[in-house]
């Protein structure tokens, strides 16, 4: 049988089809824009993720037999607010998950509402990119919209909306709402009461390989596919990302290096990080994770070489940096604000410590490095909550860089994994398609048959050590900037 992963990602929707055994039969991928209607904002049109979405699935079938198709799942950008209206019409553009304007909604929640409440109600704290600051936001600045919301949808759940007619959402994505009990795998109704809303208004939970529906018969004919196409309610991009790379059950460590950037830690307990630096929320195999997310990562490489460089030829610029653990400029990553573990929405993209001999190539090793120490600032948060994680999987757009592997091996001092395939969130979605159809009993049993490491980096005890020292000079430079960043917002 064919199982097909959608990776509704921001840039671009991954579409992939994969083989009852595991075997990627094909990838597609169909890009679409973002709008950034003002600094720190960022909106998409869900119109245009199905769209594309139907587009990628007639390519991604098209040459192959469609009478195998048995299940679709899915990945999905995490957090982003879509909200329909009684004739489930979307009402506003999506407001997504790297979007900063709640910042005023997130201080009445962390700081009215309080952090210890919310963490009880939910094991998280208030961030800008989450979807109930989004929905107070919402009811603050639009009331006019938010009087005619009847359903709060987050992104993948409205492509799985449009395929199958149900309204449904999963564990994993719904852990990022701040309206979902993680612990009890449930809505929050202190949460709802404190945003006004209805359960009604929310979507039905499921686990990530549950099965939610059935194609619709239009979009069975439009595709060509059977009618019995099952669909599974799948998972946040990140748990969708970790299925794909193996990381499952306890204390399983995974990278991904996308438009952010995220360190997932895979754990059968329930656990909150008592400073709520990390995220603490539900996996897609049944049981929680915790996980730091910052809000730019592979997007700093693209903006410094599509936008400032002018090129496209990343590994011809990253073929001139000559060594590793030496460099005096450093990159603060924080071209959106930044989420784990500073949650500050005015932090901002900053270049310190060039001098007359400093090269292109030394700014390019900066960005790279200083996205690699942004991650092992999520990375420390977890090391002082006692995990202890010796190596680590990696997968995303930016892992395809040898360069950047090695980085942040020697940067975080820990092995790396490179997975056969690094399409974690596509591939992990066609996995919980799989387990939906009963190809394997569980997600771990998947897991296990289907991902393969096929190359490992090593830290390099001497480059390690200079990237120590530099780590710690990096640490002084967001308290320094902090106050500034508040100025020139
Ligand atoms: C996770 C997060 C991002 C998005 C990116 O909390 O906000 O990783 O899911 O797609």
């Amino acid at each position: 049988m064919l199982y097909i992963g959608v990776d509704l990602g921001t840039s671009a929707v991954k579409l992939l089809l994969m083989n009852g055994d595991g075997k990627i039969q094909k990838i597609v991928s169909r890009e679409y824009t973002i709008c950034f209607p003002h600094p720190g904002w960022s909106e998409q049109n869900p119109g245009d993720w199905f769209k594309e979405t139907m587009e990628g699935l007639k390519e991604l079938l098209s040459g192959q037999d469609r009478s195998k198709v048995a299940g679709i799942s899915f990945g999905g950008q995490m957090h982003g607010l879509v909200i329909l209206d009684e004739e489930d019409q979307v009402i506003r553009p999506a407001i997504l998950w790297n979007d900063g304007r709640t910042y005023e909604e997130c201080d009445y929640l962390n700081h009215m509402v309080g952090k210890e409440k919310l963490s009880e109600y939910t094991a998280n704290i208030s961030f800008t990119g989450f979807t109930a600051p989004k929905i107070l936001w919402v009811r603050n600045k639009e009331p006019e919209n938010f009087a005619r919301i009847r359903k709060i949808m987050l992104p993948k759940d409205y492509i799985a909306y449009r395929l199958t007619g149900v309204h449904c959402t999963d564990v994993s994505d719904a852990s990022g709402m701040l309206l979902f009990d993680v612990k009890n795998r449930c809505w929050s109704k202190e949460m709802l009461k404190i945003c006004g809303i209805q359960e009604e208004q929310l979507a039905k939970i499921h686990e990530s390989y549950e099965v939610v529906g059935t194609v619709l018969p239009e979009i069975a004919a439009e595709l060509e596919i059977p009618v019995t196409v099952k669909v599974a309610a799948g998972a946040g991009d990140n748990a969708a990302a970790a299925v794909g790379t193996g990381t499952v059950g306890d204390g399983m460590c995974n990278l991904s290096l996308g438009t952010s950037g995220t360190v997932f830690i895979s754990s059968k307990q329930f656990g909150v990080d008592r400073n709520n630096a990390l995220h603490a929320f539900a996996h897609a195999d049944g049981y929680y994770h915790l996980m730091g997310c910052m809000l730019s990562a592979a997007s700093c490489n693209k903006w410094w070489m599509d936008e400032i460089l002018g090129t496209k030829e990343y590994e011809t610029e990253q073929n001139t940096i000559e060594e590793l653990g030496e460099n005096h400029v450093y990159f603060l990553p924080y071209l959106m604000g930044e989420r784990s573990p500073h949650n500050d929405p005015n932090a901002r993209g900053t270049f310190i410590g060039m001098t007359m001999d400093t090269t292109r190539a030394d700014m390019t090793q900066a960005v790279l490095e200083g996205v690699a120490f942004a991650l092992r600032d999520s990375f420390e948060v977890a090391k002082s909550l006692g995990i202890q994680a010796e190596r680590t999987r990696i997968c995303g757009g930016g892992a395809r860089s040898l360069l950047w592997r090695q980085i942040i091996a020697n940067v975080m001092n820990i092995k790396v994994d490179m997975i056969e395939s690094e399409e974690g969130p596509a591939l992990g979605a066609a996995m919980l398609a799989a387990v939906a159809c009963g190809e394997y009993r569980n997600v771990k049993e998947a897991a296990e048959k289907l991902v393969k490491v096929v190359d490992t980096i090593e830290p390099d005890p001497k480059i390690a050590a200079k990237y120590e020292e530099r780590y710690r000079r990096f640490q002084k430079i967001y308290p320094a900037c902090k106050s500034l960043f508040e100025v020139i917002k």
